[in-house]
């Protein structure tokens, strides 16, 4: 599978959050919820619009935890194992979600990138052990049925987007061509390795 960067997209982060090198995390953000990850192929493009070297721009993606530069799915889950969260049995609610997706402590996202899942020691909701986070949301109570009943959910809800995209093909709907300055587009190589 291949992934294409429409540099458009990173002019339009910059047009509205500016292009001060000291914005760096919030442009950042916003490119990781664009993408759900931070593709590489944009940093030299971005680098130039802020003025600043690539590494510098390598240096915040790896420094902070919450960014990833590895793809990851539409849907992110992830698992609290931590300490009340354990005793109160996530590791089975873990294992249902990785058998249902076919993934694996080594794997932690569907090649079709639908879905990530992870754990993290500690959600900050204590109280609502065994939780997970579907995109930050948090779920409290869970149980491996009811993780699984959440999963047909997105599951759903993907078909669904899918179903959105394939009708607006079918209406005809052709992208316009971005500005030539911005229609640099890279290709990511799929299944580069799926970062825990
Ligand atoms: S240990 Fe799971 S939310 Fe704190």
């Amino acid at each position: 599978m291949k992934g294409i960067f429409d540099l458009e997209i990173v002019n339009e982060i910059t047009n509205e959050l500016g292009r001060d090198p000291s914005g760096i995390i919030g442009i950042l953000q916003r490119v990781q919820e664009t993408y759900h990850y931070l593709p590489g192929e944009i940093f030299p493009y971005l680098a130039s619009q802020l003025g600043v070297s690539e590494a510098r721009i390598y240096s915040v993606a790896t420094f902070y935890e919450n960014f990833s530069l590895e793809p990851k799915g539409r849907f992110v889950l992830k698992v609290c194992d931590g300490t009340a969260c354990h005793v109160r049995k996530s590791i089975p609610i873990l294992e249902r979600l990785r058998r249902e997706l076919g993934l694996s402590e080594t794997k932690a996202t569907t090649d079709d990138l639908g879905f990530t899942v992870e754990t993290v020691s500690c959600l900050g909701a204590c109280g609502l052990a065994p939780a997970l986070t579907v995109n930050d949301q948090v779920h409290p109570a869970m149980t491996p049925d009811k993780a699984a009943l959440l999963l047909g959910e997105l599951r759903a809800r993907l078909a669904a987007e899918a179903g959105d995209a394939t009708e607006a093909g079918d209406a005809g709907a052709t992208p316009p061509d971005p500005p030539a300055a911005a229609a640099m587009t890279t290709a990511l190589d799929a299944g580069k390795g799926d970062k825990q």
